[in-house]
């Protein structure tokens, strides 16, 4: 009887609970059913691809630190190469970095570039070329002819730029990316470099007309260290002579004498751009640096003589804080 009488109560008091429980964990019930908007754009394969890459260039110039030696290390050349800091999703990109070095800088200027725009690179694309034949920890190539004295000097490390640009054009033949090249840009080891920006003045141009693009203020050829850009009309008719061409009393610096060669050999264009340049932003910044280009500054896709380390750090840091990649 007693139970009976209490009966309406306790079902009012169950049905109260599962009230309370509703309310309380509503946000948690609806989320197993239906996603929220935020959830589903957080979670597309770019952003994953982008924490997995930050995540993976722990020691890379993105992390501030003074000390630069584990910039670069052989575990992240190891990484680079199996392509694990190249998103998924990105565009190779139709241009081939040539990098002229020497033995002494590899551990220096070298390593410094792989932890700032190399990393950014897909491996396909970037090539040192200088007197070593492997290296553990950069893409480096000994094109210097077995005949030259070694260790090579500065005389015998002119040739490096023709050879190696032999050795690429032919490497290109044979791989696989041979048809998604069409610029070849030629650099120093310490030449700063802004891939964005280069990539935006190479499409102004058409590669299949003869063409070199870089800072032609200078007398002949290019000024020394600003870099050039080969158009693909032009270099894959260079196997034909380029390694033969060679510095001579008047013309021994390889940015200078190449291109001369170049331009007797077959029909091209040289045209002066001023997003190139053979100095570094300091010396821009004075009386003489202006005279140094009289057409003024553009997008800067280039600098030279970036000395120490941790300029070239510096500069990148200040680039990738402005650019949108
Ligand atoms: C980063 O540096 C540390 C030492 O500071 C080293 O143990 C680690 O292997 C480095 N990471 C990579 C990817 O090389």
């Amino acid at each position: 009887m007693r139970l009976r009488r209490y009966r309406h109560l306790l079902i009012y008091l169950i049905f109260a609970y599962i009230l309370f429980f509703v309310i309380c964990f509503r946000e948690k019930l609806q989320l197993t059913t239906t996603r929220s908007p935020s959830v589903t754009t957080s979670d597309t394969p770019t952003s994953k691809a982008q924490i997995i890459r930050s995540e993976l260039i722990f020691n890379a110039s993105t992390r501030y630190q003074l000390d630069l030696s584990n910039c670069w290390t052989d575990l992240d050349y190891q990484q680079w190469k199996d392509g694990k800091y190249f998103p998924a999703s990105k565009p190779k990109g139709n241009i081939v970095y040539m990098v002229q070095t020497g033995e002494k800088n590899l551990r220096t200027r070298c390593d410094i570039m792989m932890c700032t725009f190399g990393v950014t690179l897909h491996p396909s694309r970037l090539f040192f070329v200088g007197e070593t034949p492997s290296d553990s920890r950069l893409p480096v190539y000994d094109v210097v002819e077995p005949n030259t004295p070694r260790p090579v000097d500065r005389k015998g490390s002119m040739q490096k730029v023709a050879q190696g640009l032999d050795m690429i054009v032919n490497k290109l033949r044979e791989g696989d990316y041979n048809n998604e090249i069409e610029w070849i840009m030629v650099m120093d080891d310490d030449t700063f470099i802004s891939p964005p920006n280069l990539n935006l003045l190479a499409a102004e141009y058409d590669s299949q007309r003869p063409v070199m693009i870089g800072q032609h203020t200078c007398k002949v050829g290019f000024c020394g260290g600003g870099g050039y850009l080969i158009s693909r009309a032009l270099f894959v008719q260079l196997p034909a002579f380029v390694k033969k061409c060679r510095p001579h009393d008047e013309l021994w610096d390889s940015d200078q004498f190449v291109p001369d060669c170049i331009r007797r050999k077959v029909q091209v264009e040289l045209i002066d751009r001023k997003e190139f340049n053979s100095q570094n932003p300091e010396f821009y910044s004075t009386p003489l640096g202006l005279q140094d280009h009289p057409n003024g500054f553009g997008r800067a896709v280039t600098f030279h003589y970036m000395k120490t380390p941790m300029k070239y750090v510096n500069l990148w840091r200040l680039h990738q804080a402005y650019m949108r990649e």
